[in-house]
């Protein structure tokens, strides 16, 4: 579209190079937006054909460790170029890399005639075995001018960037800058990209060693809970005699345990106050079932959340959720021809009250994220301090699951209906403690007896093992005596910051109770319901205060 005036070329030439800084400008702002390989190869070729029209280009990365160039990306030559390689040090590419310097040459067709016409001579001659054969080099067969420049950063050789052409006899000396621009462009990008991908698959490898890692350690942590349970199971025999006590109740608790334990696998509900025996209970029922030598499996459903509760007990695929990197097999399958405690039955959510339910009737499950339903054999023994029958009228426990699971409930009375068991229980503890502080500690006197009879126990057995082992490790005698209890009776004394050691004892003698309401509905108003400032008003532990206020049935006044 020239006119063929000098202005016309001018324009021409001009335009010309507008376009050129137009396309360098757009190739590396293409460029700089990737870290992508291929992407960045695919960016430079086009540039170079929007650029020069040239049809035929090639990017070779160096390989040090072969010292060969490998193409990696190629415009305008059959798909199989990819991958060819070229040694260092042969044809123009090679020598390119060799040299770390540019390199252009043309009229390559003259060259050709020139080099066949020797070769032809020397086949004549006979002297064939002088000619080097010729490497086979990607290219063109035709080509009659090239320019290879070396991708360096800084002096470092990355590769070789190859522009050739069939109809050009020579590529002129602006073609070259404009190359060497866009080389040095490709050259850093590449690079970058590079050390891109190195920093990937580094980072994957580290994923991969977490992986294992991961996976060993919940290997190592399944061993562990097995060989834990083994040991249990080796040294732990309890026994129906275990669950010490003459009451009535107890002795109706321990023949009812019995028929429990040899029933083969019907669920178990234990409840009872906290500290009444009901894990020792559960484990009797276990270890003097037919199960006694499969795993005894035992957790705290308020301990865990929600959703690790599920996984615990069910198990969970590979994947199922984040962290999930390994099969993960839960307690049900852990336990098979075992039994399962479930302990706190009562904080269990709804969502997972209903899948019990579906595990209780229909003996199979799931595991979180499995497709397959599992089958197993495992007795289910649950317990809780909750009145369940109350949660199930307040909706708060599923009345279907509920009973489902009281198929044989077993009721742990408060140890206050059942003075009787105070002694023989508190004689077992002075026995069990005496041994293991190495005291001389034979019994407990009547006063002290009377004392451990006639104390309410709102922490049950557990509260009263609790004192004993403590009256023991102070003990001077050989004889426990009241004194020796007087933590139950009036704490405050011990503590010596000012309170008083109690309000004297009425002539005509008290309503306790009523005092003891008084003083419980006191402190909590003057703490404005806060439990933990009450019970530390009353010097009692809040579990005592929280009993307590269940017990008298107290309600916060509504003061608005
Ligand atoms: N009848 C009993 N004979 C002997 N020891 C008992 C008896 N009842 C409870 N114990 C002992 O009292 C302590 C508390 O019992 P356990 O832990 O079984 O109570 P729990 O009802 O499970 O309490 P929580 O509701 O707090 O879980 C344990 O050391 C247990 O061995
Ligand atoms: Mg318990």
């Amino acid at each position: 579209m020239t006119d063929g005036t000098e202005a016309g070329r001018l324009r021409e030439a001009l335009a010309r190079k507008t376009d050129e800084v137009e396309i360098l400008r757009e190739a590396s702002t293409r460029i700089n937006t990737t870290l992508n390989l291929e992407r960045i190869q695919e960016i430079v070729l086009h540039t170079m054909h929007d650029l020069f029209r040239f049809t035929h280009a090639l990017i070779l990365l160096l390989d040090e460790s072969e010292g060969t160039l490998r193409v990696v990306a190629g415009i305008g030559y059959p798909e199989d170029a990819i991958g060819a390689k070229v040694p260092v040090g042969t044809g123009v590419i090679g020598v390119v890399a060799a040299r770390k310097k540019m390199m252009r040459v043309g009229h390559l067709g003259q060259k050709r005639l020139y080099a066949e016409a020797i070769r032809k001579e020397m086949r004549k001659a006979r002297r064939r075995e002088g000619t080097t054969p010729v490497p086979r080099i990607p290219g063109l067969p035709d080509a009659e001018s090239q320019v290879a420049i070396p991708l360096l950063i800084g002096e470092r050789l990355i590769g070789v960037f190859f522009v050739e052409s069939a109809e050009r006899l020579l590529f002129s000396e602006r073609d070259e800058n404009l190359v060497a621009i866009v080389a040095n462009l490709c050259a850093s990008a590449i690079h970058n990209a590079l050390l891109y991908r190195q920093e990937e698959r580094r980072a994957e490898a580290l994923d991969r060693t977490v992986e294992t890692r991961t996976l060993e350690l919940q290997r190592t942590s399944q061993e562990l809970t097995r060989v834990r349970e083994l040991r249990t199971r080796e040294t732990m025999r309890f026994d129906f005699d275990d669950l010490v006590g003459n009451s009535a109740l107890l002795r109706e608790t321990r023949a009812f345990l019995k028929k429990v334990a040899h029933s083969p696998s019907s669920t178990v509900l234990i409840t009872g106050e906290n500290g009444t025996g009901k894990d020792l209970a559960a484990k009797i029922v276990h270890f003097q079932s037919r199960r006694a030598s499969a795993p005894f499996m035992n957790i705290t459903c308020s301990a865990i959340a929600e959703t690790l509760l599920e996984s615990e007990l069910f198990g969970h695929e590979r994947g199922a959720f984040t962290g999930a990197v390994q099969q993960k097999k839960g307690l049900f399958e852990l336990a098979d021809g075992g039994s399962v405690f479930l302990d706190e039955i009562g904080e269990m959510s709804t969502a997972l009250q209903a899948k019990l339910l579906r595990f209780l009737e229909e003996k199979t499950f799931k595991r979180v994220g499995g497709a397959h339903d599992l089958r197993v054999d495992v007795r289910i023994i649950a317990a809780t301090n909750r009145d369940l029958k109350e949660m199930v009228r307040a909706g708060a426990f599923r009345e279907d699951l509920f009973y489902r699971l009281r198929v044989l409930p077993v009721e742990l009375a408060p140890l206050r209906r059942r003075p009787e068991d105070v002694a023989p229980l508190a004689r077992l503890f002075v026995r069990r403690f005496r041994d293991e502080f190495a005291k001389e500690v034979e019994d407990l006197d009547a006063a002290a007896l009377r004392l451990l009879e006639s104390y309410p126990w709102p922490g049950n057995v557990r509260e009263l093992r609790n004192a004993v082992e403590r009256a023991v490790l102070l003990a001077e005698g050989r004889r426990l005596t009241a004194l020796d209890f007087r933590s139950l009776t009036g704490g405050a004394s011990e503590s010596g910051d000012g309170k008083p050691d109690g309000v004297a004892l009425p002539p005509g003698g008290l309503d306790f109770e009523q005092v003891e309401k008084n003083l419980v509905v006191q402190a909590l108003e003057r703490s404005r319901w806060n439990q933990a400032k009450a019970a530390k008003l009353l010097g009692m532990p809040r579990d005592w205060l929280r009993y307590r206020i269940q017990k008298f049935d107290l309600e916060p006044r509504d003061e608005g």
